[in-house]
């Protein structure tokens, strides 16, 4: 990662509301996503019926990742960097189970960035190098041309401004032949009326936390910025069942968070798991 230097790749402010969703707010803490992971999950795994208990939902977040890492097919000894780490959860899973040379972390919120250091402490200290947590945002990686091998992202790109800048800077840190696997939600088209329909069911979406946009727009960007072998996989199915299933425990039905499984029956929104992969040096 580029050091710090003084400014100069400190990127875009971050935006008020995601500002108080992961600092004073602190989304991570409320007893949905305890655990440490905030991700809605992928629950092929778990048991459709019958009572849920937070192992089986930790379990469907810890799936998510495996999920994706599973996309991207990391190559031995790789330089993996994740954008939107979160609390750091993910890149601790990844060192443990696909075993990379190195994980990084990035994530735009400092406070997200002590709660990731103070969570994996051990690990931080037993393997110096291997494991680390920057901050920067998304849209501007500090971090060197063609750096990591794999770069992955879990629920975190529904938050980014910029998706032209967020695929232009994954090109760019990518080595030639790299990959990226990317999991979030879109929209299933680009219907003038999509960002309404979201704020209407959504308060997440009408607070401007999360940003509606169709799978095409992160798609395009890749395109544009010279990705290729760009892969869409809808994974609706195996997430918004059973995380409504978990919500159903604090939530009636027709309740703002219960609307994200409503939107995606609806066909207004889906869940993606969208890879690509930078063209190999000539
Ligand atoms: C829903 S959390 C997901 C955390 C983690 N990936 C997980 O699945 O547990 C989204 C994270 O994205 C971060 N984030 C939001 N906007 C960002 C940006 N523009 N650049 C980098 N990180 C950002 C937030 O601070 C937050 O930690």
């Amino acid at each position: 990662m580029v050091p710090n230097d003084g400014g100069r790749r400190a990127g875009p402010a971050m935006r008020p509301v995601v500002q108080e969703t992961y600092g004073p707010a602190d989304l991570g803490a409320v007893p949905i996503f305890a655990g440490g992971f905030i991700n809605f999950g992928y629950w092929q795994a778990i048991e459709p019926t019958g009572p849920l208990d937070e192992a089986a939902r930790i379990r469907s977040q810890q799936d998510l990742y495996r999920h994706v890492l599973d996309a991207i097919g990391l190559p031995g000894q790789a330089e993996l960097l994740e954008v939107g780490c979160g609390r750091g959860m993910g890149c601790e899973l990844a060192l443990r189970e696909y075993g990379p040379a190195a994980v990084t972390g990035l994530d735009i919120h400092p406070e997200q960035l002590q709660r990731a250091r103070h969570a994996h402490a051990d690990r931080l200290r037993a393997e110096p190098g291997r494991l680390r947590f920057v901050q920067g945002a998304a849209e501007r990686m500090p971090a060197a041309d063609g750096e990591f091998d794999a770069v992955i992202s879990v629920e975190a790109v529904q938050h980014f401004p910029d998706l032209g800048a967020f695929a232009a800077e994954t090109a760019r840190v990518l080595r030639p032949g790299g990959r990226v696997a990317v999991a979030g939600f879109f929209t299933v088209d680009d219907a003038p009326g999509r960002p309404a329909e979201l704020a209407g069911l959504l308060d997440s979406f009408a607070n401007g936390l999360d940003i509606a946009r169709p799978v095409t727009a992160l798609t395009g960007a890749w395109a544009g910025a010279g990705l290729t072998g760009v892969r869409v996989e809808s994974i609706g199915s195996q997430v918004w069942p059973g995380w409504d299933r978990w919500l159903s425990r604090w939530w009636a039905p027709g309740t703002w968070p219960r609307n994200f499984r409503h939107a995606w029956e609806q066909g207004i929104l889906d869940y993606y798991v969208l890879t690509a992969a930078r063209p190999p040096a000539r």
